[in-house]
């Protein structure tokens, strides 16, 4: 550190918006693994994810019109930011692509960043899938994105999403009362969150320029 420099403004420095992870790379996990997703993974699949009403009773999706132009739209935006990263969650052993997970934006200085995921196939539901993609996501965001706070929201009654949660790890912090709307009430909205350990010294986790 240059001297009269803080130590918060070295931070800001060294992580300046930049992709951490290319195209093909595999983020392991337990019987799955994780890769950015890309544009041909658009197609009817993809769109079957996002006009079934059991997968989308709990996302925000569920309330705009989804077509394979605004999938790709989508795609092609989280392909070129800098502070976000759409993953496909692919089982090991076929190469199944069974649904995404999304992580950020990530904030540039907080270092929060939100983590959102679904599980399109439906056939997999209940497997471990999710716990395990939040899991290798946060792991990623943590060690490599420096992200110091992962967190999520989930509705009230999600009970698989926050389960999915605590079983990676993230701790329910609280409740923001009332405010979804489901589609005939109101609903309460949980919060969770994984904050790096007050141990490791914020200094071990910047990114080396490359
Ligand atoms: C919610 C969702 C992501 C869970 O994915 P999943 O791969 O089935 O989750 P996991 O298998 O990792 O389950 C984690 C825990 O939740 C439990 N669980 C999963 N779905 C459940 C449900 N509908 N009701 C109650 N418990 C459930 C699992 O049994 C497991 O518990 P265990 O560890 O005690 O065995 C998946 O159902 C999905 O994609 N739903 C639609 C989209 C969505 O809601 N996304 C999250 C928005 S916040």
């Amino acid at each position: 550190m240059h001297s009269g420099q803080t130590r918060g403004s070295a931070i800001a420095d060294n992580q300046a918006p930049r992709r951490v992870i290319a195209d093909g790379e595999r983020l392991p996990g337990d019987g799955i693994y994780l890769r950015l997703v890309e544009l041909g993974d658009c197609g009817d699949v993809y769109l079957r994810w996002l006009q079934d009403q059991e997968v989308t009773r709990f996302l925000e999706t569920r309330w705009t019109e989804q077509s394979d132009q605004a999938v790709r739209e989508f795609v092609r935006a989280k392909r070129s930011s800098l502070s976000e990263y759409l993953f496909a969650i692919v089982m090991v052993g076929g190469d199944r692509h069974v649904g995404n997970i999304k992580l950020g934006p990530i904030h540039p200085v907080h270092r929060y960043a939100d983590v959102s995921y679904f599980i399109g196939e439906r056939d997999e539901w209940g497997r471990g899938i999710a716990s395990e993609a939040i899991r290798i996501a946060s792991r990623f965001a943590l060690e490599r994105a420096a992200v110091h706070r992962v967190q999520a929201v989930v509705h009230d009654g999600n009970a698989g999403s926050a389960l999915s949660l605590e079983r990676a790890g993230f701790t329910r912090e609280g409740v923001f009362r009332q405010k979804l709307w489901t589609g005939d009430r109101w609903s309460d909205q949980i919060a969770y969150a994984l904050v790096r350990p007050e141990s490791v010294a914020v200094t071990d986790y910047i990114q080396p320029e490359v």
